[in-house]
């Protein structure tokens, strides 16, 4: 897959890519972007590195670009789930950062997001803390309070399998599956089968 580009407003342009089509260039900013600005989880930039190569090789990264300068930047992730004894594909939305912020650039990129999951009719699904839930509204994003806690990742033990996705609100767009409509209809717990997203 090599890229694709498209002018979004006068100055700013799209580029999607698969991880494992990332130059140097485009892993680097990506990695200082997570250790700027996701300070807990993120820490180091080596490690940020090795993750990016080493497990999001099939995520879908989108640039928003203002002439040659990335100004926000995020990802669609292949989860596959079981759920009521079926298999599910959806993506996951994840490391949503404006390097340049307030000035529309995150929303231009959500905008691109949805744009992408509604072409392919494909759900989507992240996670949001409660103050920024209007910045994906705003960007026509579907809001669930319900969704929260109703993932966990199977880290094969006991302790370590409460680090259930516990931010506040779920944001997602409801593809041709169906799926967050019937995760909603019940309380069941679902294991995600990758370290994060
Ligand atoms: C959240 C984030 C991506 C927003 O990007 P941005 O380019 O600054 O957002 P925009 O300029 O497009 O703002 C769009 C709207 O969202 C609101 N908004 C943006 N960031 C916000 C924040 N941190 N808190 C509250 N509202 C916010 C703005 O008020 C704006 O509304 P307006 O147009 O009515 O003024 C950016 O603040 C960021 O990179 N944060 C750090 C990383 C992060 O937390 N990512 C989200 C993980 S869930």
């Amino acid at each position: 897959m090599g890229g694709f580009e498209r002018n979004e407003m006068k100055q700013s342009t799209i580029t999607i890519k698969k991880g494992s089509d990332l130059s140097k260039n485009e892993l680097d900013i990506i990695a200082k972007a997570n250790v700027k600005n996701f300070t807990v989880k993120c820490k180091d930039y080596d490690e940020e590195i090795r993750l990016l190569k080493e497990e999001e090789g099939e995520s879908i990264f989108f640039f928003v670009k203002d002439g040659s300068r990335v100004v926000s930047l995020g990802l669609l992730k292949p989860i596959k789930i079981k759920y009521l004894g079926k298999n599910y594909n959806f993506l996951g939305i994840g490391n949503i950062i404006s390097i340049e912020k307030g000035k529309g650039y995150g929303t231009i990129l959500m905008k691109e997001i949805l744009r992408y999951l509604k072409e392919k009719n494909i759900t989507g699904i992240g996670f949001s803390r409660s103050e920024i839930i209007d910045f994906y509204r705003k960007a026509g994003f579907m809001t669930s309070w319900g969704l929260k806690r109703r993932f966990f990742y199977d880290y094969g033990d006991k302790e370590k399998n409460k680090s259930i996705v516990k931010k506040r609100y779920g944001i997602y767009f409801d593809g041709r599956d169906k799926l967050v409509s019937k995760l909603l209809k019940t309380k069941i717990i679902v294991k995600i089968p990758c370290g994060h997203w």
